[in-house]
């Protein structure tokens, strides 16, 4: 009913074989759970915003939360953001280990934005456990993971946990046994000025402390509690005003299209993007953060929004799309 075809997902051991085909099945752009330290984690090509979208869709989550990117090494995580001396001092200790890192994006960072959920930082860990490791360094690029249970279930730490969400809804889970630390990792922001803590986790407040000199304050986690629409200021905004389920364009607006239905006076438009010809909810997620951009450098002052479907993504994409309309 909800597009996913009840194949079986396969298990597959953690031994060269197991790994080889974890790697191929990500590069093609499959969703794999993998092991780590803490939690299983839901695996897709970050670099990918097809594979990224799937990870949503198969935890049906309702909003697009910023994932971790996880990295086989410290010099690969580092070529993703930009460290400063506490952000390098915290990967040093801390990496490989139960420590995630939100810095700003490099430039030359391949994590997509819709991994990113259109911020301008993007979320990094290299995982203790040699299994992820094994796997990430034969995958080669950034494997977006969050944790590999449907949205509202408790975390996944073996593999069963995994298949008792998600069978049939990802192409593999590789079996490493039980997670050791069973907790998430510990997310501390390093954004310039003092770094954070977002979400106590693996990497204790104490252990974290003594690295920097000092405790870091506690801040608001925008993936864990809900924020009201547009007061997640973080978030990538449109600098256009954003108008929803628009069936009518105003000359000189910029258009966003789902499917087939055409609003009157598109023709007028500035500029017109289309998310899905098909009417597909996760190709349209897929494309949305890239197309406001878009649609924002077209100058519009409007960028108007043609009527999204709630199933599936739709609702995530709708989330996201009534946070970009709230009044700021
Ligand atoms: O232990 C873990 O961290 C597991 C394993 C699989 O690595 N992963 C995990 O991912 O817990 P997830 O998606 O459930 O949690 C990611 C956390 C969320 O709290 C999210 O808000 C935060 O990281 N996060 C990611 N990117 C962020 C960003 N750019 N800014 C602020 N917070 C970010
Ligand atoms: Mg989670």
């Amino acid at each position: 009913m909800d597009g996913f075809p009840s194949t079986a997902t396969q298990r597959l051991p953690a031994d060269a074989a197991g790994l080889e085909r974890a790697a191929a099945l990500l590069a093609a752009g499959r969703l794999v759970a993998l092991p780590t330290e803490t939690v299983y984690g839901l695996g897709a090509d970050a670099t990918d915003p097809a594979a990224v979208a799937g990870i949503y869709a198969a935890k049906a989550r309702p909003s697009f939360n910023p994932l971790i990117a996880h990295l086989p090494t410290l010099d690969a995580a580092m070529a993703e953001g930009v460290f400063d001396a506490h952000a390098r001092k915290l990967a040093k200790r801390f990496w490989p280990g139960p420590l995630t890192l939100v810095v700003p994006a490099a430039p030359g960072g391949t994590v997509c934005e819709l991994a990113r959920a259109g911020l301008d930082s993007v979320a990094l860990r290299v995982p203790g456990h040699g299994i992820a490791r094994d796997l990430l360094a034969r995958v080669g690029r950034p494997v977006a993971a969050p944790s590999a249970n449907r949205s509202g279930r408790v975390s996944p730490t073996s593999a069963d946990h995994v298949l008792a969400d998600l069978d049939g809804r990802i192409a593999a889970v590789l079996d490493g046994g039980d997670c050791p630390v069973g907790v998430e990792s510990s997310v501390v922001a390093c954004l310039g000025g003092p770094p954070r803590l977002l979400r106590p986790g693996g990497a204790t407040r104490e252990a974290i402390a003594a690295v920097l000199g000092f405790s870091p304050e506690t801040d608001d986690d925008p993936g864990s509690r809900p924020v009201g629409p547009g007061l997640l200021a973080s978030h990538y905004a449109p600098r256009a005003a954003v108008r929803l389920d628009v069936t009518q364009i105003a000359p000189g607006e910029a258009a966003l299209l789902f499917g087939a239905f055409r609003p009157e006076g598109l023709a007028q438009a500035r500029a017109v993007e289309t998310l899905s010809e098909a009417g597909d909810a996760e190709e349209a997620a897929a494309r949305l953060f890239s197309a406001l951009r878009r649609l924002d450098a077209s100058g519009a002052a409007v960028i108007a929004v043609a009527p999204i479907p709630d199933a599936g993504l739709g609702e995530a994409i709708n989330d996201r799309l009534r946070r970009a309309a709230a009044p700021r």
